[in-house]
């Protein structure tokens, strides 16, 4: 009986329909009074006791299959109907344009298969924040000069409601509302105050990336950033760590890539260093574990910040960041044939 109801499963799922006739005709094959199914049902008692249950349950699901199916094609075949009757022909190829995907988002979605292929997961958070995400939980004090490093636009004074000026805000809710081992990534819009250029704008996009656990040291953090260099630019990229200074990591670094334009030889876009800056990261800062409810004796972990328009100028070559902002059809054209 199981062979049976498996046979007569898969047939249903991939018959169709030109005809109300033949609608019917599969009807009363299946389920009219002499049908399959009845048959099938009539079989039942024969079925062993410890197998009538699951049977039982597919028998049922079998005749909603049927059920579903003709319900479902009838409603094609009367939308067809409609359709002749208005005189437009359906055979007709849709000769539509297809839209392309804006290139942030191709970035954004590649950045996120990368990290996705070794065990990160997505995290989202809000993007109107208040000070103790975007700020104090992260190791900047009040009053501290570090604040000045993001332009912020507030919304509320005292308490302070602000957009956020990084994804770094996410670490500290995800923090709070996980328990260690975590390690995911957080892709988001962040807001700053800045005048708009071709090199910079008041909206833009980042990834942010956290992995806490028991002895995380800064080697994890360096092999991971080498593979999604890779990934991203190229087997033979190469990277470099520069100390540098963030308040919610230290050490901190900022990465450097290897000019996947010239190979490292010198050009315009790395300013004939053979070197461009795609992030900056660091060992999660204990104040920032202890903030957040995490127990900094026993966890330890590293954390990196992207933006998202800097690695897509550089992978695509594109000059000016307004381009992406502006929606004009000629640019965006441009990625139709991308992944
Ligand atoms: N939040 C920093 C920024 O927007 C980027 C950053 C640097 C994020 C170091 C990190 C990090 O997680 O460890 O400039």
């Amino acid at each position: 009986m199981r062979e049976k109801i498996q046979s007569y499963l898969e047939e249903i799922k991939s018959v169709a329909f030109d005809k109300m006739d033949d609608l019917e005709s599969f009807r009363v094959k299946y389920i009219g009074k002499k049908g399959l199914i009845p048959a099938l049902f009539a079989d039942f008692k024969t079925v062993a006791a410890e197998e009538r249950k699951e049977m039982g349950v597919l028998l049922n699901d079998l005749k909603n299959a049927v059920i579903d199916k003709v319900e479902e094609a009838k409603e094609i075949l009367e939308g067809m109907n409609e359709h002749l009757e208005s005189g437009r022909d359906l055979s007709l190829p849709v000769n539509r344009d297809l839209g392309t995907r804006h290139p942030l988002s191709l970035v954004r979605n590649q950045i996120i298969e990368i990290f996705s292929r070794i065990g990160f997961t997505v995290e989202e958070g809000p993007e109107i924040e208040d000070d103790w995400h975007n700020f104090t939980a992260l190791n900047f004090p009040e009053e501290h000069p570090a604040r000045d490093m993001q332009d912020t636009f507030f919304i509320e004074k005292s308490p302070d409601i602000a957009l956020r000026t990084h994804t770094s805000s996410v670490q500290v809710r995800v923090m709070e509302n996980n328990k260690p081992p975590i390690r995911s990534i957080f892709p988001g819009r962040v807001f700053r105050n800045e005048a708009i250029s071709a090199r910079a704008h008041c909206i833009f996009h980042q990834v942010e990336g956290l992995y806490i656990d028991e002895n995380v040291s800064f080697v994890d953090l360096k092999q991971t950033l080498m593979y999604f260099a890779k990934e991203m630019f190229g087997e033979n990229t190469g990277i470099r760590l520069r100390p540098s200074y963030f308040p919610f990591t230290e050490p901190s670094a900022e990465m450097d890539i290897s000019c996947h334009i010239c190979g490292g030889k010198g050009c315009n876009i790395c300013k004939y260093s053979g070197w461009v800056e795609i992030l900056g990261c660091g060992m999660v800062d204990p104040n920032v574990l202890e903030n957040a409810g995490i127990d900094s004796e026993k966890y330890t972990g590293f954390a990196f910040g992207m933006g998202i328009e800097r690695i897509t100028m550089l992978k695509y070559q594109i000059k000016d960041l307004r381009l992406f902002f502006e929606n004009d059809i000629r640019f965006l054209r441009q990625f139709e044939s991308a992944i």
